[in-house]
């Protein structure tokens, strides 16, 4: 069975105390949570206190990146290593926001994705067009191509990753995909999957992400290929959050 999953990617945004105050308070409030994992991904800086408040609960702790080469003189890079070292268990690989201001090619994508793997951790790997390609009718080639990456992993290290399909024009925006273009793009994702890796491709989780809140997830999530969603906006609030995730 695919695991529902609701991931939360704070982006550059909270400080350490805010990020303590965010996860104090949704870990009180997920209590009665069943069905569905919760994932949080705080700055770099606050990874290690806010995974230290997550010992003993079943929400998971994600980094939002992770550097493309195993060590040495990376000036400002923190290895998959790092974080596996300090009890990170995800890690967002792909995120349109890398691709877009940093620059991360396809080949950098997958050697972040093979040293996370390589390090015990989980790659949330993004995939998403822009508006033009979906204007063009061009959206469903463009993220195929977007999972030649995944597609080079073997049969073992693609068991184990999650995809995340992000729709650029909808992160931020407030403009989120109707459930009917989710389900459309995740299920042509899960295809081009199941081409590779045949039945596998069952098990991965998709999420969706882009403007999801509180009164579009349920819509959402009820699709059939939607198996969860990579929050930004509403996870810097606790109760929008949990409302979320409880809308499976
Ligand atoms: P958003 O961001 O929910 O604020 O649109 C989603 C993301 O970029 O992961």
């Amino acid at each position: 069975m695919r695991r529902n999953i609701v991931a939360g990617n704070w982006k550059m945004n909270t400080t350490v105390n805010e990020g303590v105050k965010l996860i104090s308070e949704i870990i009180e409030k997920s209590k009665d949570l069943s069905d569905v994992k919760l994932i949080v991904a705080p700055p770099f800086t606050h990874i290690f206190s806010v995974g230290e408040k997550l010992k003993g609960t079943n929400i998971g702790l994600s980094s939002q990146n992770c550097a493309s080469e195993e060590k040495g003189a990376y000036t400002g890079e923190v290895s998959a290593e790092m974080l596996a070292n300090i009890g990170v268990e995800y890690a967002i690989i792909g995120h349109s926001e890398r691709r877009e201001y940093f620059d991360e090619s396809d080949e950098v994508l997958l050697k972040k994705v093979k040293l996370a793997l390589a390090n015990g951790i989980v790659p949330i790997f993004c995939v998403g067009e822009e508006l033009f390609f979906r204007e063009s009718g061009d959206h469903l080639d463009y993220v195929c191509a977007q999972l030649d990456a995944i597609c080079e992993l073997s049969d073992d290290d693609f068991e184990k990753i999650i995809i995340a399909y992000e729709p650029i024009w909808a992160i931020g925006t407030g403009k989120t995909a109707t459930s009917l273009q989710a389900q459309e793009m995740h299920a042509h994702i899960r295809n081009v999957l199941a081409d590779k890796f045949g039945e596998k491709a069952e098990k991965t989780s998709i999420l969706y992400g882009g403007s999801c809140k509180p009164s579009n997830a349920k819509e959402i999530f009820a699709q059939p290929d939607v198996d969860g969603g990579l929050i930004g906006g509403a996870a810097l609030n606790a109760d929008d959050f949990i409302a979320i995730a409880k809308a499976f």
